[in-house]
């Protein structure tokens, strides 16, 4: 089979993990028989340098024609000055809801090797931890009313929340049968005793819950679940959310694995086509100098392989290489932790992935 992927390489390390997850899957296009045509187009700061606009129609339009979106990171010091709809982050909320993607799909996973590097006890990491967090991805204050005014204290600015129930049904109904697919727990999160929108995310929630009964249904208000996270990660399985609530709670959960740079999402929507990309961000202060993990970049890689082309043995094969590759001790400088290892340049690490991928066969491990 041939699969275009429109790779959207940003800025920053973006381009230095892109080419590590193109390697990665290219070598498991060759060893399962797959052509992947790789498509670039420009996205976030480049875009801005070279074309004068964060996100170009070209893009968008490139985007639409592929059959799945591969994207690094966006942003720096470089463009922070720029005005809100100038930003390289407007470009990546903007490629999100042209696509329809509302769906964002973030499992963080303790990989055993990694217990070293998580910031928890050890007796909190001891049965290792696999979350998913299902995070709404084109709504909420990300993309409500906002402006600027003068208000009683003079300059004031404002962003709002506003959810519908269509939208909390289909993100709903997502993580339900997410959970159905794992081990058949779910949380909702939000604000629901102080926000009106979270109150009806929390009735929308419940009513969905009566078609699930199969699922162990609970909620949570986000300050608890930030703290539970830390307390007690084993106790989750799928937790789903808003938008806002999602971005944040992802970092948290992202560093109890051990590191950001091991994190990989799935953004979809109504048709197979999504956007796959690791959850941090560009990281300006070690681009270009060969340190970055390729890893978060790698895995959103698999998570393309699994949801948009269905190829689950082959998601299989570079999940359970980055599995291998971490077991026998080869730690970028963001996990070495308290090791005692000497870290992994990022290409290093992508030639160890790609050692093991040329000798290995594929099993199952992974659930996502
Ligand atoms: C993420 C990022 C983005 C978000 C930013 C860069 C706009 O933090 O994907 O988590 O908030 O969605
Ligand atoms: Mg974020």
């Amino acid at each position: 089979m041939e699969y275009r992927i429109a790779l959207l390489k940003g800025d920053g390390i973006g381009p230095e993990i892109t080419e590590s997850a193109v390697q990665v899957l290219e070598t498991v296009g060759a060893r399962f028989g797959h052509r992947f045509v790789f498509e670039p187009y420009l996205i976030g700061g480049a875009a801005i340098d070279a074309v004068g606009e964060p996100l170009p129609d070209k893009t968008v339009e490139g985007c639409l024609a592929s059959d799945s979106v591969l994207l690094g990171a966006v942003g720096g010091p470089k463009w922070d000055a720029l005005p809100a709809d100038m930003r390289p982050e407007k470009a990546l909320l903007g490629i999100r809801a042209a696509l329809g993607l509302y769906m964002n799909l973030r499992p963080a996973k303790l990989f055993p090797a990694l217990k070293g590097a998580s910031p928890l006890r050890e007796d909190l990491t001891a049965q290792g931890f696999d979350i998913l967090i299902v995070r709404e991805l084109t709504g909420g204050i990300y993309f409500g009313e906002h402006g600027t005014r003068t208000g009683r204290y003079g300059e004031e600015a404002f962003d709002t929340e506003c959810y519908s129930v269509y939208e909390i049904e289909r993100i709903g109904k997502a993580a339900f049968e997410a959970a159905r697919k794992r081990s058949g727990r779910l949380v909702s999160v939000d604000k629901a005793n102080v926000l009106e929108s979270s109150r009806l995310w929390r009735r929308t929630m419940h009513r969905l819950a009566e078609s699930y009964p199969d699922v162990a249904y609970s909620d949570l208000y986000v300050d608890n679940a930030a703290m539970q996270l830390v307390r007690d990660p084993q106790q989750f399985d799928v937790i789903v959310t808003s938008n806002l609530f999602g971005d944040i709670l992802s970092d948290e959960a992202s560093q109890l694995t051990g590191s950001i740079g091991m994190l990989a999402s799935a953004s979809l929507g109504e048709t197979k086509r999504g956007l796959f990309e690791p959850i941090h961000g560009s990281a300006p202060d070690i681009a270009g100098k060969d340190l970055a993990n390729p890893a978060a970049m790698i895995l959103s890689g698999a998570m393309m392989l699994r949801y948009a082309f269905g190829l689950a043995d082959e998601a299989d094969a570079v999940e359970n290489a980055v599995d291998a590759v971490l077991a026998r001790g080869c730690h970028t400088a963001d996990i070495v932790g308290d090791s005692g290892v000497r870290p992994l340049s990022g290409s290093a690490m992508t030639a160890e992935l790609l050692r093991e991928l040329g000798g290995q066969r594929a099993g199952s491990a992974r659930r996502y």
